[in-house]
């Protein structure tokens, strides 16, 4: 029997969704991104060497194989010759085994002029978008304006690219933001070229395919739950839906098809970007777990806001996904602390409640904490091995989302990773 599985992150990304898709890999046949952009940075670490991907599937390094760059994604074709030259630097050519949907949004130059202008607008509200051009590639697929991979191949693309273009250049004249784009416009035109060396296609056919012919697929997210433009904090979200739902869309797979989903999350929050984050730390404890975890962004270099495990959160995410298994990511990082906290709930006007609130974007409510003994954790100890305060932990986050907890990573590497016999 095929099955379809789906990996996401469960909270504002940078959760380690890399590297669990990179361990999971040979257990499928196909890796598939179904959403996102060049938005994303997924780390991958082995062999003494460390990868960042940002639009190419984390499955890429097992070469035996298939990634798929899904419908729902929207790719940067710059970026993308970048990755790829990047990863030949390391003796990996995916041109056979990477197939991208026709059916993808092109990331245009005007669409990440587009990005910096409207986010110089919003001036101190600004999202703190990654300026990759996110927001307004989705914005032209909605509008049904924008420009599909599929469109490369044809013989008006130029035409359709100059008319896309025209309208963005008068936006960004309205907007009073004015810059030379000749450069990266040649860039984009040379990127193309390696674009088109790669199968286009309709994916969602090959995938269904795949299925029929008792294939395992591994549906790859980018972002976090919390970046969910229905259900993350908006308006300080990403442009797309990161939830389980966006894989159906996102790859054209029917739900019923979809069988686990493994939710991602890090024994801690973090945030990049703005927007509210109930339970940052603001203080020299925030800026310990920042050095302690390296928590720099792995697209922008931006250092990312750091705070303590928020469980109401998680279990939204848990219920907003279907998550049937929980990977536990960067516990080593509380590794020696005395205590470690986790908010159980939150105090509004008064009342306690353990749902996400609407009014996220005020900070007019308290988040109340619960301390559990720290741990100290050296080498990879197996899962009921581990350190009994850690395991106390893990039985703690069980109960409050009856969600099990199957894998428990340890550190960067693909070999410091503990999954639950
Ligand atoms: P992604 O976007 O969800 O793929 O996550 P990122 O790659 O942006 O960020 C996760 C960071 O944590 C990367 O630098 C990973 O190498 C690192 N990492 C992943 N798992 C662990 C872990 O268990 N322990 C530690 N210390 N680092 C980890
Ligand atoms: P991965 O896949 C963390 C954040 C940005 C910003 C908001 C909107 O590596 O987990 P956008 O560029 O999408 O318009 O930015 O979302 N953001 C991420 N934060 N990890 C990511 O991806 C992110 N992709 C976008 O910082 O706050
Ligand atoms: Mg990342």
């Amino acid at each position: 029997m095929s099955k379809v599985d789906v990996l996401l992150g469960l909270q504002w990304g940078d959760e380690g969704k890399g590297k669990a898709v990179d361990f999971l890999a040979p257990k499928y046949d196909i890796v598939a991104r179904f959403q996102g952009g060049p938005n994303a940075g997924h780390t991958l670490e082995f062999e003494g060497k460390k990868h960042i991907l940002h639009q190419i599937p984390s499955g890429v390094f097992r070469q035996e194989i298939i990634n798929i760059i899904g419908n729902g994604v929207v790719i940067d074709p710059i970026v993308f010759q970048k990755e790829i030259l990047n990863l030949k630097s390391f003796d990996i050519d995916p041109v056979k085994t990477l197939i991208l949907s026709n059916k993808a949004q092109l990331i245009l130059p005007t669409h990440k002029l587009l990005d910096k202008a409207l986010e110089k607008q919003k001036g101190e509200s600004k999202i703190g978008s990654t300026l990759r051009g996110i927001g307004p590639t989705y914005q032209d697929k909605m509008g049904r304006y924008g420009l599909r991979i599929g469109d490369i191949i044809e013989s008006d693309f130029e035409a359709k690219y100059n008319k896309l273009k025209s309208q963005h250049v008068a936006i960004l004249e309205r907007l009073g933001f004015v810059e030379d784009f000749t450069v990266q416009e040649a860039d984009f035109f040379g990127s193309l070229e390696i674009l088109r060396k790669f199968k286009i296609q309709s994916t969602e056919y090959l995938i269904n395919e795949a299925i029929l012919n008792g294939k395992d697929i591994l549906a790859e997210g980018a972002q976090g739950t919390l970046l969910d433009i229905d259900f993350g904090s908006y308006p300080f979200v990403t442009s797309s839906n990161t939830t389980t739902a966006g894989a159906c869309t996102g790859l054209g797979i029917a739900p019923n098809k979809i069988q686990d989903v493994f939710g991602i999350f890090k024994a801690y929050c973090t945030r990049v970007g703005s927007g509210p984050f109930p339970t940052e730390l603001k203080n020299d404890e925030g800026e310990e777990l920042r050095k302690l975890g390296n928590e720099f962004g792995a697209t922008t270099g931006r250092p990312r806001r750091c705070g303590w495990l928020d469980l109401p959160a998680l279990n939204y995410a848990c219920m907003l996904n279907g998550v049937t298994q929980l990977f536990m990511m960067k516990a080593d990082v509380l590794s020696g602390m005395r205590e470690v906290k986790v908010c159980y709930e939150y105090k509004i006007d008064g009342h306690t409640t353990r749902q996400f609130p609407y009014e996220y974007n005020n900070y007019k409510y308290q988040t109340i904490y619960k301390s559990l003994k720290g741990w100290v954790v050296e080498g990879i100890p197996t899962f009921d091995n581990l350190p009994s305060n850690l395991l106390s932990f893990v039985h703690a986050i069980e109960k409050s989302t009856s969600v099990p907890i199957t894998m428990v990573s340890l550190g960067p590497d693909r070999s410091e990773t503990d999954f639950r016999k």
